[in-house]
């Protein structure tokens, strides 16, 4: 047996190495071509790590952003690390997933990458997938909406993030060195964080 939530992060983790050349590929136009390779390797090293039996979702978040800032590495490691352990304060000691703590959670991701990073939105960075889905996410928990059609919605909007990205140069993180020759590539980190959300709807879905 295994608990819900190690089940879910197992098909995140699935689902970024399955697409782990795509994700390479993005990068090798506007980076260093490793971020699929990074992540891919910080979440196969959370499927050996995390806990399968721990049923608190606090805890195996936690070690989630632990096992991503130390194997992931570039600037993804960090700052999706961060995310991880900021969202793990929120479900520290719960075995249930609510609206409103998925709310505070993705809010906890947000201000902790934002605190490491620096970026804001608009910089061509994971950050301009999830700033919207977040604020979607929050107008449909707000309006009464189930966890999951908030989460239908906050995809929309990340993956519509991801295409703004194509429109925008890159100010900050190593796509920021092609200054407007970043233009017309989508984000690599906002596609991963897109395939984060999608996942997890899909996992909550079932
Ligand atoms: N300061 C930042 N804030 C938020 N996201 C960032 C920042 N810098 C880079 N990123 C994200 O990290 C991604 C690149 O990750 P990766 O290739 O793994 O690291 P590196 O750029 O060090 O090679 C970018 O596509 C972008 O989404
Ligand atoms: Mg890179």
């Amino acid at each position: 047996m295994s608990t819900k939530v190690y089940d879910c992060l197992k098909q995140i983790g699935e689902k970024i190495i399955e697409n782990k050349d795509f994700l390479t590929d993005l990068d090798r136009e506007i980076g260093d071509a490793d971020h699929g390779v990074n992540m891919a390797r910080g979440f196969q090293a959370v499927i050996e790590k995390v806990d399968p039996e721990d049923a608190d979702i606090g805890n195996v978040l936690k070690k989630t952003g632990m096992t991503l800032l130390s194997t992931v590495g570039g600037a993804s490691g960090p700052l999706y690390g961060t995310a991880y352990m900021e969202a793990a304060k929120v479900f520290a000691g719960k075995t249930e997933v609510g609206g409103e703590d998925f709310k505070a959670a993705l809010e906890a991701a947000i201000a902790g990458i934002q605190k490491r990073g620096k970026a804001v939105k608009g910089e061509k960075t994971m950050l301009d997938a999830l700033m919207p889905a977040t604020d979607v996410f929050s107008e449909k928990i707000a309006g009464g909406a189930s966890l999951v059609e908030a989460l239908d919605a906050a995809c929309t909007a990340a993956a519509e993030g991801v295409e703004f990205t194509k429109t925008i140069a890159a100010t900050k993180g190593r796509a920021s060195y092609l200054g407007d020759r970043s233009i017309g590539h989508q984000d690599p980190g906002a596609t991963s964080l897109t395939m984060t959300l999608e996942t997890i709807r899909d996992f909550l879905k079932e």
